[in-house]
């Protein structure tokens, strides 16, 4: 029971369960029966919007309504987690670095190579692989496209602006704060020559009309994204990813996500640095 303009809105089971289902059908994100006490909290706030004083009328508006996309939007602000920072899992980003993109690089003697952060959140994902790339001779006067997307479009905003605060640094080495930021008091601006390596993109991975716009792609990192997804979703988006990714390219997941009872699809690269998965063919292990 939580309170909402004045009045007290609990939701049902049944209700719980027919909104949870709909949020997974639309964006992956699935949450366990334990967790209702949390859609509750979060979705009570959009009933008097509306003026309802029930679970169900908000169930239907997102099921029938004609402003469902609209509400969609706003639900994802709710449900998404967006927790990031620079660097995060840095052994894997050096992973990346020295191992990855020499083989990436190796690979394909021509064209351009393509990073995809899949679930970017505020940016620093993808920034952080911009500025080891200008620090990477291997790739140098080598084309590298980097872009991040994400189903919230506020935290693309931000990743847009570039512009960060303390906690975005907590496995940051301070030499690159000094080289690729502006500090302004509290405020962290990255300089424009990064930003200007990373394209951002609003999507939603559940979309297959707006995945099919992603052409094939060198590397993914879709780090602490299907941890919460159940398994039908995450099986829909690993066979994209499949798809997607170029023969012998390399998946970059979550140190606490694996493909063990996903798919077999991908074979384990056992790297120096890290265990990544790979598309099996040119260079790969199968
Ligand atoms: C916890 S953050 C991870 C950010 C970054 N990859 C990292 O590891 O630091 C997960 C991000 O995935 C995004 N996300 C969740 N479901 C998505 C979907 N269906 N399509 C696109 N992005 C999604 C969320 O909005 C959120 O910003």
């Amino acid at each position: 029971m939580i309170l909402g303009a004045g009045r007290a809105v609990s939701m049902t089971d049944e209700e719980f369960r027919l909104i949870r289902d709909l949020i997974c059908d639309f964006c992956g994100i699935y949450f366990e029966d334990s967790l209702k006490f949390l859609v509750e909290r979060r979705l009570q706030p959009r009933l008097p919007v509306f003026g309802f004083v029930s679970f169900r009328d908000y169930y239907r508006l997102i099921k029938y309504g004609r402003e469902c996309e609209r509400e969609f939007d706003e639900i994802v602000e709710r449900v998404t987690t967006n927790e990031t920072y620079f660097f995060r899992e840095a052994y894997q980003l050096r992973a990346f670095t020295d191992e990855i993109l020499p083989m990436v690089v190796a690979q394909r003697s021509e064209g351009r190579i393509r990073v995809w952060s899949a679930g970017c959140s505020t940016g620093e994902e993808p920034y952080s692989i911009a500025m080891l790339l200008d620090k990477c001779p291997i790739v140098a006067g080598r084309p590298v496209d980097v872009f991040g997307n994400d189903i919230s479009r506020k935290v693309l905003r931000t990743a847009r602006a570039g512009m960060y605060t303390q906690a975005s640094f907590r496995s940051t080495d301070n030499a690159y704060i000094k080289e690729y930021f502006h500090r302004d008091g509290r405020t962290y601006q990255l300089d424009e020559r990064i930003r200007n390596r990373v394209t951002f993109g609003h999507l939603n991975l559940m979309d297959e009309n707006a995945l099919a716009l992603i052409g094939k792609v060198d590397v993914i990192l879709c780090r602490n994204v299907i941890i919460y997804f159940n398994h039908a979703s995450r099986a829909r988006l690993l066979a994209t990813f499949y798809r997607k990714l170029r023969p012998g390219g390399f998946l970059l997941l979550g140190h606490s996500e694996s493909l063990v009872n996903e798919t077999k699809d991908f074979e384990l690269a056992p790297l120096t640095n890290d265990m990544v998965y790979r598309k099996p063919g040119e260079g790969s292990l199968l």
